[in-house]
């Protein structure tokens, strides 16, 4: 079931009419779907299932405390790589022994509040961070549960700026020292080697890259004869954002992680999350200004890289929709561009449009991983409201913010 779509030409989310609630909030927000949440969720979980995988949704695609706790209830656990995420998935009731923490500069404050927490494994990227594990576990007294993460030196097509599997990538440990690190490991007393763990990148589109990654993964598990409890197979499964983007088939990878699962008697963790929330939100922005270029018309939008990196950022393309859809067209080529003074502020470029007039509202589509999480302050602009759906209900789950809160210093 699609959960964003047009009645009569006009966008719904859900039951919702996105025009009647543009006109009774302010723009720019974010707008969510919680039955498209709900849906990809299980349906990722589903293609999984005869491994029973622990599913650890990845944080820093979208940390909204209420979307965390639509999450939880479906039985998610959290993958964080901060101590402000930590505690936020707990704060939504995620328990500890469902949450995985990983990042190369995790710091010793984050680290004593991990192992306080008692959480289920944090995924160590260095051997340096594993002897501060070691160290402060010893202070505390106690025992911590840690993965290694493996840099399996996979080159996996994806954007340049989103791929942490090859060796010259910061993330995790090369096969021969991630080797030599488990045959040391009964030297680290106060550590549990209870996993291993891998992503390789964020928005692939081809299964090929992690059937390679599970053949490395035999391969250590050969070469160090180790047993470990939980074999953490990251994220990264991809979206379509564009039209012709190839669809990742899971059906295959999921009988080989089954065959792997069975082989090595391990339990497996995945830590997706575009796959769960990527295409689950709209951003829904005012035309502030039409101006006519030299070769083609700027429609100037109310929303721009503070409130949506990603095309900033990683040239990204999100397509833009119009509210309401006419069959009038604009004449020539039509820029969508946002209101920040850099060059970069902009979104997409059309040949063809339909008609726009000032006022309208049209909506960044497929924002709902790395949008809300990825915005700032930047030209101390506020952060945006963010609401969402179920059904015929609208909720604000994050208020605009103040703009008082950014007036202190
Ligand atoms: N696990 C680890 C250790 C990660 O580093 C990441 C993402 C994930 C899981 C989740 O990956 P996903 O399933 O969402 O692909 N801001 C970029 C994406 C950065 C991803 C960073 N790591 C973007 O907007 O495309």
């Amino acid at each position: 079931m699609s959960y964003i779509r047009y009645k009569n030409n006009k966008l719904f989310i859900e039951n919702v009419s996105v025009n009647q609630l543009a006109s009774k909030l302010k723009t720019p927000f974010y707008l969510y779907s919680e039955g498209n949440i709900v849906e990809n969720y299980n349906s990722f979980s589903n293609s999984f299932k005869k491994s029973k995988p622990l599913v650890c949704f990845s944080v820093k695609a979208n940390s909204n405390i209420q979307i965390l706790k639509i999450l939880k209830k479906l039985g998610s656990g959290a993958d964080v790589v901060s101590g402000g995420e930590l505690l936020k998935a707990i704060k939504s009731g995620i328990k500890p022994n469902k949450i995985v923490f990983s990042g190369v500069g995790k710091t010793e404050e984050e680290i004593r509040l991990a192992i306080r927490k008692n959480i289920l494994l944090i995924n160590v990227e260095s051997e340096n961070e594993a002897l501060l594990i070691n160290k402060i576990s010893g202070q505390l007294k106690k025992k911590t549960a840690i993965g290694i993460r493996l840099n399996p030196d996979i080159n996996a097509p994806t954007h340049k700026k989103i791929s942490t599997g090859k060796a010259e990538d910061k993330f995790g440990l090369s096969k021969t020292n991630l080797i030599s690190f488990c045959l040391n490991i009964s030297k680290l007393k106060n550590l549990k080697l209870n996993a291993i763990s891998v992503h390789i990148g964020s928005q692939i589109l081809s299964e090929n890259p992690f059937k390679k990654t599970l053949k490395v993964l035999e391969e250590i598990m050969i070469k160090t004869k180790m047993h470990f409890k939980f074999v953490d197979l990251g994220g990264g499964f991809g979206i379509a954002y564009k039209k012709n983007d190839r669809k990742i088939n899971l059906k295959n990878y999921s009988s080989l992680v089954e065959k792997f699962r069975k082989k090595y008697n391990c339990n497996i963790i995945f830590e997706p999350g575009r796959a769960i929330l990527g295409n689950t939100a709209v951003l829904v922005t005012k035309i502030q200004y039409l101006k006519k270029g030299s070769n083609k018309t700027f429609a100037i939008l109310n929303a721009g890289m503070n409130d949506f990196m990603r095309t900033a950022l990683y040239d990204a393309v999100h397509n833009i929709i119009p509210v309401i859809k006419n069959s009038k067209k604009n004449k020539g080529p039509l820029e969508f561009v946002g209101p920040i003074c850099e060059t970069t502020c902009k979104f997409i470029k059309y040949n063809k449009y339909q008609k726009l007039r000032e006022s309208d509202y049209v909506a960044i589509a497929d924002v709902g991983a790395y949008g809300a999480s990825l915005s700032s302050n930047y030209n101390t602009k506020p952060l945006i409201a963010e609401v969402i759906i179920n059904k015929t209900k609208a909720r604000i789950i994050r208020k605009k913010q103040d703009i008082k809160s950014l007036l202190i210093q």
